[in-house]
């Protein structure tokens, strides 16, 4: 089976996109994420990831982490998940996450995290 590649330019069943870098010898990355959709009122804009995936090219289908760093927002999502590729050479990535938001007390701490899952397909 082929390998599946993390970087490039993805797109979810939400519309967000992001764009991963080279994965590096450690198997770090870095990116840009633009969500469609945003749990606050701000204006959206574009924010950097970061992550890593199973040291080296040798995994044929990755597993991989990434942060987000909101630019508009006091929150952070984080994103795991593995690269999977088809007998039809077709790429997913196949992810769950947990957002955090900025609450203003500790008694607010348990309506602060959301979690989802999200499916990722390659633009070509
Ligand atoms: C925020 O609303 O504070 C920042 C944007 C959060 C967007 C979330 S992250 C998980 C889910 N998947 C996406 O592509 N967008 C939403």
């Amino acid at each position: 089976a082929r390998k599946c590649v993390l970087s490039g330019l993805w797109k979810n069943e939400l519309g967000s996109n992001m764009t991963i870098s080279a994965v590096n010898t450690d198997g770090g990355f870095t990116g840009l994420y633009h969500t469609a959709v945003t749990a606050t009122d701000k204006h959206i804009r574009v924010s950097p990831l970061k992550g890593s995936q199973k040291p080296t090219n040798q995994r044929k289908q990755p597993t991989f982490g990434f942060t987000v760093s909101w630019t508009f927002s006091n929150s952070m999502t984080v994103f795991v998940g593995q690269c999977f590729m088809d007998d039809k050479g077709k790429e997913t990535l196949k992810t769950m996450w947990l957002l955090r938001e900025e609450v203003s007390s500790p008694g607010a701490d348990w309506k602060a995290t959301r979690v989802g899952t999200n499916i990722f397909t390659r633009i070509k």
